[in-house]
């Protein structure tokens, strides 16, 4: 993976920010793209900076056009290609269907669903410019699971699963793979805002690893299937999340 040039959706927390440091420590140069908050953005730079200077980042909100658009004009004027694009960036709000703010629903969907769209969209001139282009879309287990309250985060992310088909099928004559990873609940500020330590122990209890994912895991995951030991690995969804969909 030395010397790739690779871009990170929602690179500056959690999952994407773990991405993003074993890109780095692989060696590959990183647009970190964030959505909003610059103070949490220029605490992952201070971590970014422990391992490489590699790296550029860049503000965009995945879910408009015209701000995703600039950002990979960026990415043309610096490098002129891109290797692998991760689709990280994610939201959730949580709550009853029959208390649904529709703009709200609206929202979840433009920023995991159509926000992925909009970032492969303007990719893939640059990807088609690579030997052998990757894009892991970061989905998640209740994209085959359905869960009460978040029914814009489950449909949002059940629609990755099936765009990432499409992808697949559409790109590989580009010699470009796309698959989706799963992961189910992770230790990260998304995940686990607002939860008491009693409600945590029942979630990894009820895990057959008994613990939470942590970041790392599922940076594991999507290194593997960035990489050429993955060639042959294209259209899939891997589920990440030690078991849980067994039970
Ligand atoms: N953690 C879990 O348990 C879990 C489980 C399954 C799937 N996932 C998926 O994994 C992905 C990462 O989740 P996480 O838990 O690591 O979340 P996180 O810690 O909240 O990080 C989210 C990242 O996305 C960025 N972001 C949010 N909205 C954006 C937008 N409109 N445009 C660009 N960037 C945006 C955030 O930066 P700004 O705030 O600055 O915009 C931040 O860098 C998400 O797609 C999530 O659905 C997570």
């Amino acid at each position: 993976m030395k010397d790739k040039i690779a871009l990170v959706t929602g690179g500056t927390s959690g999952i994407g920010k773990e991405i993003v440091k074993q890109l780095l420590l692989e060696g590959c140069f990183v647009f970190v793209n964030f959505g909003h908050s610059e103070e949490i953005m220029y605490e992952a730079k201070k971590e970014f900076k422990e391992i490489s200077k590699n790296f550029k980042c860049i503000k965009a909100d995945v879910s408009k056009e015209q701000e995703v658009y600039e950002m990979f004009e960026t990415v043309k004027e610096k490098f002129g290609k891109l290797d692998y694009l991760v689709n990280n960036a994610g939201m959730n709000i949580d709550c009853f269907i029959e208390d649904l703010d529709i703009d709200g629903f609206r929202k979840v969907l433009d920023v995991n669903l159509v926000g992925k769209v909009i970032c492969t969209k303007f990719a893939i001139p640059l990807l088609k410019k690579s030997e052998n282009a990757s894009i892991v879309n970061i989905a998640s287990r209740l994209g085959t699971k359905p869960c009460e309250e978040a029914s814009a985060y489950c449909a949002s992310e059940a629609g990755i699963i099936n765009f990432t088909k499409v992808s697949a099928l559409e790109l590989s004559k580009y010699k470009i793979r796309v698959n989706t990873i799963s992961p189910s609940l992770t230790r990260t500020p998304l995940a686990l805002a607002g939860w008491t330590e009693k409600e945590i122990e029942e979630q990894m209890n009820n895990n057959p690893m008994y613990r939470l994912g942590e970041p790392i895991d599922i940076a594991n995951a999507t290194l593997f299937l960035l990489s050429d030991k993955a060639s042959y690995i294209n259209g899939e969804n891997l589920n990440v999340n030690g078991g849980i969909l067994l039970k």
